[in-house]
């Protein structure tokens, strides 16, 4: 099998990669490089595309592939640019989804929690969405593609995943949008009290980015338009995290609250409820949140960002 992976060289993507090359598989990689880091795949030897989804051209030079993981996206939910995040995340998706129509292959996407909005949790894939911003906004219009498809009944393979809180290695080039878990580790590793919202109860399904490799992969199996949450099923606190990572680094640092200025805008509590994913996908996530940042953490202590 020949996979083609959108976003490559980003955070996702290029773990997704990685688990690919694990398996044997053939990967093709595109990237317009808009957020990624090249070291993410310095290692990689085959094919890649530079290239951005929002070109019809770009679609015009693929080599023949089985199926498509879409993880190409503009990926900082505070930028307010909405025309760019629309352009990029909605018509280039919708460019990868005709490819997909046309060639008759398969695609797997990645959505987000982010259509929820401020919805009470846990989130079912049922309910009706409630995007808060314009990046939220532009994953709720794809999904709002493959419900219809589903709607009317067709039989096409593609495959949308509502990603919730994912951490884990290479996501370093991401800066302010990086995850809770990885600021909070750069604050405190050098000493520093971890900084955040008022009073750190805020709550998060965070899900370690190995699974989520293992989940996309997974989901390659399925042959009608699914949207699928990606979670664990647990919502924990930032203070929780902090407790973790001080433990992990054998500190004792005290957490320094301020006001959150994106009130409104901001999801005070992200959970997945996986009953979809458990039963559709047979599949769950393997590692807890304590396990996950242990990981991580000895990753990023052999310099491996
Ligand atoms: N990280 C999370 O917690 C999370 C949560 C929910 C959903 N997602 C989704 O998962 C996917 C991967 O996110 P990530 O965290 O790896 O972010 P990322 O920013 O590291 O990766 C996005 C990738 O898309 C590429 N890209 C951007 N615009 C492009 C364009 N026009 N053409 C081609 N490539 C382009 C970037 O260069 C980058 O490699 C995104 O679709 C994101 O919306 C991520």
């Amino acid at each position: 099998m020949k996979i083609l992976v959108t976003g490559a060289f980003g955070f996702i993507g290029s773990n997704v990669v990685r688990l690919l090359e694990e398996r044997s598989i053939d990967v093709i990689l595109l990237d317009s490089f808009y957020s990624s880091n090249f070291e993410n795949l310095s290692h990689f030897k085959g094919d890649f595309i530079p290239g951005d989804i929002r070109e019809p051209d770009i679609f015009k030079k693929l080599p023949k592939v089985e199926a498509i993981i879409h993880e190409a996206a503009v990926t900082d939910t505070t930028l307010e640019d909405d025309s760019l995040m629309l352009g990029v995340n909605f018509a280039g998706f919708r460019n990868v989804l005709t490819y997909c129509q046309r060639r008759r292959i398969k695609l797997v996407y990645a959505s987000s929690a982010g259509v929820y909005g401020d919805l009470a949790m846990a989130a079912r894939e049922e309910q009706a969405p409630k995007p808060l911003n314009a990046y939220a906004f532009s994953k709720h219009l794809c999904d709002r593609e493959i419900l219809k498809l589903a709607q009317k009944g067709k039989r096409l393979p593609f495959v949308g995943l509502r990603y919730f809180n994912v951490y884990g290695q290479g996501e370093a080039h991401k800066a302010k949008a990086a995850s809770m878990i990885y600021q909070l580790y750069l604050q405190m590793k050098e000493g520093g009290s971890p900084r955040i919202f008022k009073y750190g109860e805020q709550k998060r399904d965070f899900i370690y980015v190995k699974d989520v490799a293992q989940i996309t992969v997974k989901a390659l199996e399925l042959n009608q338009p699914t949207i699928l949450n990606v979670g664990t099923g647990k919502a924990r606190s930032f203070n929780e995290i902090i407790k973790i990572l001080n433990k992990n680094l054998n500190t004792d640092l005290k957490p320094d609250y301020f006001d959150n200025p994106y009130q409104g805008l901001y999801q005070d509590e992200t959970e997945a409820d996986i009953n979809n994913l458990k039963k559709t996908l047979k599949i769950e996530a393997h590692y807890s949140l304590e396990e996950g940042i242990k990981d991580y953490i000895a990753q990023l202590s052999e310099g491996r960002v």
